[in-house]
């Protein structure tokens, strides 16, 4: 028989997306890893690396300020600082994992880095675009500091059904939390911030 180790925390999440189509993990990866990644954001953030958040994709792309008021730079693979390298190659060890044990058939992957300024947000929305429907889950990584309050807003808001009503839950940017959900069925929003919210996002994809 195939020694097939599981993975407490990557169980856990699987679990939470079977029963919810959402999961909380927020210890994913460590205190460290999330330094590290926050100050190679704010280096290519402050090297003006960064642009404006647009919505749809290839020639419907448009920047509209009224449903997203992000700054982005996509994560290149083969550019990858040692930070970067060490956040894909974690997120390609779950994708195997998932692969290997729910049978997701993930054959790609994009991540972005993302700045919300003071008194942006994100309206509500489905991750999948019209003419393509690639993306099966939404990951989103925070890397705010420890201090990251209530009052600074930023809430991921998941627009959720129970028993045909609606519910939300709110998700507050907390330092390392990680957030994955199914990119087709949830709807969520960025409610305002009132405080720079650093993250980094992205879509594991079918072919
Ligand atoms: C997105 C998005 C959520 C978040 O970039 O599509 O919904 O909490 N981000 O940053
Ligand atoms: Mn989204």
């Amino acid at each position: 028989m195939d020694d097939l180790k599981l993975n407490p925390g990557y169980e856990q999440i699987i679990d939470a997306l079977m029963a919810d189509k959402y999961a909380i993990a927020d210890s994913f990866f460590s205190s460290s890893e999330i330094d590290a990644l926050q100050v190679s954001l704010r280096r290519k953030y402050e090297s003006d690396g960064f642009k404006k958040s647009a919505i749809g994709n290839q020639a419907n792309e448009k920047v509209v300020d009224a449903v997203r008021g992000d700054y982005i730079l996509w994560l290149d693979e083969e550019s990858a600082d040692e930070a970067e390298k060490q956040f894909l190659s974690k997120i390609n060890d779950f994708v195997q994992y998932l692969n290997r044990t729910c049978y997701l058939g993930i054959k790609d992957k994009e991540f972005h880095y993302a700045v919300y300024p003071e008194g942006t947000f994100y309206k509500r929305h489905l991750d999948t675009f019209q003419n393509d429907s690639r993306r099966k889950l939404s990951m989103v990584c925070y890397l705010n500091d420890e201090d990251w309050q209530p009052e600074f807003g930023g809430e991921l808001t998941i627009y959720l059904k129970d028993n045909g009503r609606e519910t939300e839950k709110n998700i507050y940017p907390l330092k390392g939390r990680m957030v994955i959900f199914e990119s087709q069925l949830l709807e969520h929003e960025v409610k305002p911030v009132k405080q720079q919210r650093l993250s980094i996002t992205g879509w594991l994809k079918s072919r």
